[in-house]
This record gives C-alpha cells, structure tokens and sequence, in this order.
C-alpha cells in the first residue's frame, strides 16, 4: 500500500457518501450526481481516474465522467445522463476510480432510492455481506482462490447470479493490475502478498448472471433484465485486511 492511497481512499468514500446524500434530498439525476462527486473529489486533490481512461477493453473509446452510475438491471460502467433521472424503487450503483499523487484506489455502492422491494433489499444487503466475508480472507496466508470460493459459495447459497466476466482485480499505479479477482468458479492458487492492493467487488442479481453490453459502448446490463447489486472495496492485504476506501480512515472489518 502507498501512503497516498489512504487518502484517495477517505475522499473516494466521502464522494460516494456525498451522492447517497444527495439522492436522499430530492429528485437528481446521475449527471447531477456526477458532478458533485467530481467537485468534492477536485477539492481535496483526488482526481476522478475514470474521467479520460481508456480501458483496455475498450478499444480507443475514451470515458468522459469520474463516476459510473448503472441503475436496475444495468450492471455497471454506465455513464452519467441528464436524461436519466432517479425515481423511486430504483436501485443505483455508484462506482468511483480515484487517485492522489498517481496511486488509485476503487469503491462502489448500491443505495435504494426511496421504497424498493423486499428482494432487492435482500439482493442489497447479501451482496455488501459477501464484500465483507470476501474481505475477511484477504490475509496473508491466504489465495486468491479463497477470496473467489467464498463470494462464489455465498451466492451459489442464496440462490443469486454471479455477474459473469467481472472480476476484482489488483490496483496501485495502474486502475486495473494483477491478480484477477474472480467471483466465480473454482479460484486460483495465486499467494495473496503482504502490502498488496486489491479490489474486492462481488456483482450478483436476482436472475442469471449473464449480461451483454448496451449500443452506448459502456453500459452493461443484465440479459434477462434481473436487477443487479454491486459493492466494492480497495483492501490492503496483511496479518488483518486493512479497508482503504472508508470515510474515516482505514479500517478492519
Ligand atoms: N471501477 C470500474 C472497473 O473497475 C472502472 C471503470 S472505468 C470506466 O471496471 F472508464 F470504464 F468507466
Ligand atoms: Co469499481
């Protein structure tokens, strides 16, 4: 872990905190939000490393915003709209890549906007549960293996979707390094180091978890339309996993 990491992580946690408090104050839509997380994160010498990325997957398209906001059956990577306004029942997932001095950090959350039903209320809070059993085995010791089999087991046993070819994944001077944190399947015998940065982000829904990818070039949504949580934290690895991305400060869950 380097130093500047802890403070990318505090401001990309506010940001994320900054755009749940706006949804809870009134009609927005994620545009709006967008903006605001931008600001925030500007403040406090964050930059937004999703704003004028070029993701290996995506061949010359460049991204425009700091933030993704998916909502309902989109999945993630969806890009801020004015046109798209946040109503009630809607479930949003917010997902920031933030840096500070070039070392990243990446954090998402899914809030419910007003009423939402009683499984998407399950499918929120069993997704945030398997972030936190999946954090708890990022310890020395330990292998990627362990990480994936247990996010994987506890959607298997409540009967959620995986997300299918979305991992975790490494992260430090680059958004997106080495190793691969799968959801899914039967994991990898790759040693988790000490002081290693990792994204720890299980993705499930209420349906398959096959999904496809929208005209927009970003946008990835469900294939059978289910909706779809996401949560994520930045971990440090070690004799305890050490949260990056929370408002506070680092924590051990
Ligand atoms: N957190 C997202 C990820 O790990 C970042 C996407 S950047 C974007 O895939 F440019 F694709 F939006
Ligand atoms: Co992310």
């Amino acid at each position: 872990m380097h130093e500047a990491q802890a403070h990318a992580g505090r401001v990309v946690a506010g940001a994320l905190q900054l755009m749940k408090t706006l949804t809870e104050q009134g009609e927005r839509n994620t545009l709006e939000l967008n903006n605001a997380a931008e600001k925030y994160m500007f403040e406090r010498d964050v930059y937004p490393s999703c704003k004028g990325y070029e993701p290996a997957w995506n061949s010359s398209r460049v991204y425009q915003y700091g933030t993704c906001i998916s909502v309902n059956h989109e999945i993630g990577h969806g890009p801020p709209s004015s046109d798209k306004m946040l109503v009630d029942g809607d479930v949003v997932k917010f997902d920031i890549v933030g840096s500070h001095q070039g070392w990243h950090v990446d954090a998402a959350i899914t809030v419910a906007i007003g009423e939402i039903s009683e499984r998407n209320v399950a499918l929120l809070k069993l997704t945030e549960q398997a972030l936190t059993l999946g954090i708890e085995q990022a310890v020395v010791g330990n292998t990627v293996g362990h990480i994936t089999r247990t996010i994987a087991k506890f959607a298997l046993d409540n009967q959620l979707g995986i997300v299918a070819g979305l991992n975790g994944h490494g992260i430090g001077q680059d958004i997106h390094e080495l190793p691969n944190i799968p959801n899914s399947g039967l994991g990898s015998t790759e040693p988790l180091k000490a002081g290693q940065t990792i994204c720890i982000e299980p993705m499930f829904t209420l349906g398959s978890g096959d999904n496809r990818l929208l005209q927009d070039g970003w946008t990835i949504v469900t294939l059978d339309g289910s909706c779809a949580a996401h949560f994520e934290h930045t971990v440090c690895v070690g004799e305890n996993p050490l949260i990056l991305t929370t408002e506070s400060g680092i924590i051990t869950p």
